[in-house]
């Protein structure tokens, strides 16, 4: 496919545009996955958080954020009071890329997106901004600041600063899954959590 535009209907509806998005073959990856994952939340949230693509436990059910980041992201969530209804979950990528684990297991390992495949589903985040229009998105990682400023971004030097995109305050910080990897797992969750308080008080 040569990008998900054809498949992005005009309206504004969540629903129909979660609907329509089903459909899409705007790139390869829809192949091997179970399913397309779209945003979840109200079209009313103030803060869109934005991740990579759906993992495996997304894939199988059908929502972004269900897995173990997603556990992550919600005790942090907690810890610095932002509240459901305020809430759009999302991802650059809506289809999880993966490859067989190596030796014929049933596991299936993820695989970050190419900046091809995040451009080429960039009209569905597009898309889901236009409707939501929040206050602050939440840059989770690499892959989501590449479809928000292009190739050559990079959470080093950007993470916990408060930019603008198209007139919509963000911040970054690392994903999730950072988190869970990190050596001092207590260490990275607390910076993870200063950069989300970082996104209440811009919510504010
Ligand atoms: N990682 C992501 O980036 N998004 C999800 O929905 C789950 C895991
Ligand atoms: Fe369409 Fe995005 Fe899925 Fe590619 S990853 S098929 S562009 S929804």
């Amino acid at each position: 496919g040569a990008g998900a535009e054809p498949y992005v209907p005009s309206s504004r509806s969540l629903k129909t545009l979660s609907t329509a998005a089903e459909e899409c073959q705007g790139c390869e990856l829809y192949r091997n996955a179970t399913q397309t994952v779209f945003g979840s939340g109200s079209r009313q949230a103030r803060i869109l958080l934005l991740g990579e693509q759906p993992g495996d436990q997304e894939d199988r059910e059908g929502l972004p954020f269900i897995g173990p980041a997603g556990r992550v992201l919600d005790r942090a969530l907690a810890r610095v009071g932002i509240e459901e209804p305020d809430v759009y979950r999302t991802n650059a990528v809506k289809h999880f890329r993966w490859k067989p684990a190596p030796g014929g297991g049933k596991r299936r390992i993820h695989q970050p997106p190419t900046q091809e495949q995040i451009s080429a589903c960039r009209p569905w985040l597009l898309a889901e901004l236009d409707a939501v229009r929040p206050d602050v998105i939440v840059v989770l990682g690499g892959s989501a600041g590449k479809s928000l400023f292009g190739s050559a971004f990079r959470v080093g030097e950007a993470r916990g600063t408060v930019r603008t995109w198209s007139g919509i305050h963000v911040v970054v910080t690392i994903h999730p899954s950072a988190v869970l990897r990190a050596d001092d797992r207590e260490g990275a969750f607390e910076g993870f959590v200063a950069d989300l308080r970082t996104a209440a008080e811009v919510m504010k």
